[in-house]
């Protein structure tokens, strides 16, 4: 049995990785870090939770002594840190947390498994830190770094972090960096669920700016293919980027919402713009392709359609993590739109 650490397990990615692994890797043994913070859901996991290759730890990575304490008797060969702060809007409104979690917190597990033998170490990475397109081309992995807000400099910070161990001490590191993702247990802040929980609910539906921005969306389970074979077969010290081929406008994706969950488009609203606005995304992932042997199974329209049904079947999912919480940021960041 092969042990990995898999950090960040209990968010939306993080759970679908672990759902993949568990399914598709029997011999693959999973010990799962997770602070549970607003986005971290036990939910996210509940039907594997009583599977014998999986145990979980609250640890916050911030924390140097409880991270240390949480692996100190713990065989492992490969850590998976998908752990951060991750929406963008957030990051805006206070960057602290982005900060903390994701260069910090990034540092300490860099530092705690350099001093171990033999452990590959992949940092889950983002296209928002090449920065934003105009209306042609593709991020390659050779494109300059230059994000453009606190989440993708926090991210770009980890990525920078991640090389100097790796040209420095060694380690053994792969960087991933993949585009939008979409699919189940995805918390409602983002575009997708935001906008199908509200089409569910009767509220507004608010697009920012023009709706004009585009993004290239990517089912969870291809990311996290992706991401299954970079740890396995990804070069040391290389960076892999990973896409859907699927560039969508926002509002293309919002009336396709509407059209299919309200029957109208009567409750799309043109909202104002995120302040620093990235216009577009989108990802050449030919090294993928070439040298891990990836490519994105599903095709937008029914990924969507099988996210929209996932929504619409597991409502108690949705319902419980629209606490307070989640109505004072929904207020703090939609209210004075
Ligand atoms: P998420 O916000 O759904 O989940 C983040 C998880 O990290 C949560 O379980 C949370 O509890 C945990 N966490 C946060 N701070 C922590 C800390 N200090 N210590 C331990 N755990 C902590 O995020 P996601 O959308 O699943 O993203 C996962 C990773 O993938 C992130 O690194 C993100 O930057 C990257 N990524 C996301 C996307 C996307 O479209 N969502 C695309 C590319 C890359
Ligand atoms: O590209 C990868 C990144 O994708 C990840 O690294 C981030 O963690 C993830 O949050 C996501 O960032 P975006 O900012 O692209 O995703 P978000 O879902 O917040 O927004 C997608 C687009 O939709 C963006 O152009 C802003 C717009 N939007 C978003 C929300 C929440 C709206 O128009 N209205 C909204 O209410």
């Amino acid at each position: 049995m092969q042990n990995i650490v898999v950090v960040g397990g209990c968010g939306f990615i993080g759970a679908n990785f672990i759902h993949l692994v568990l399914r598709e890797r029997p011999d693959i043994a999973i010990l799962n870090l997770d602070a549970l913070t607003y986005a971290g859901n036990l939910a996210n996991l509940e039907d594997v939770s009583s599977n014998p290759r999986l145990r979980f730890c609250r640890v916050d990575i911030g924390d140097r002594a409880a991270l240390e304490k949480a692996l100190e008797n713990e065989t492992f060969s490969a850590v998976v840190n998908f752990a951060a702060e991750t929406h963008v809007d957030r990051s805006i409104l206070g960057p602290d947390a982005f900060v903390r979690t994701n260069i910090l917190g990034t540092s300490h597990l860099l530092d705690i498994v350099r001093k171990r033998q033999g452990i590959r170490l992949l940092q889950v990475s983002t296209d928002e830190v090449y920065g934003s397109l105009g209306d042609d081309g593709a991020f390659t992995e050779q494109t300059p770094i230059q994000p453009s807000s606190p989440y993708s400099a926090s991210k770009a910070s980890a990525d920078l972090l991640v090389q100097a161990y790796h040209h420095t001490f060694g380690l053994d590191a792969v960087i991933t960096r993949c585009s939008n993702n979409y699919g189940p247990y995805q918390f409602p802040e983002k575009l997708i669920p935001l906008m199908i929980i509200n089409a569910r609910s009767g509220k507004p539906l608010p697009v920012y700016g023009s709706g004009g921005n585009v993004r290239d969306w990517i089912h969870v389970e291809d990311h996290c293919r992706g991401v299954l074979v970079a740890l396995e077969r990804g070069r040391s010290g290389e960076v892999y980027n990973f896409g859907g081929a699927a560039e969508r406008r926002n509002i293309d994706i919002v009336h396709a919402i509407a059209d299919r969950l309200c029957g109208n488009r009567d409750l799309v609203r043109f909202v104002q713009d995120r302040p620093g606005h990235d216009w577009r995304y989108a990802m050449d992932f030919q090294k993928a392709a070439t040298q891990l042997d990836w490519a994105p199974r599903y095709a937008f329209d029914a990924g969507l359609q099988a996210t929209m049904d996932w929504y619409i079947a597991n409502e108690a999912w949705w319902q419980a993590v629209l606490n307070q919480e989640y109505r004072d940021y929904y207020e703090r960041l939609y209210g004075k739109r």
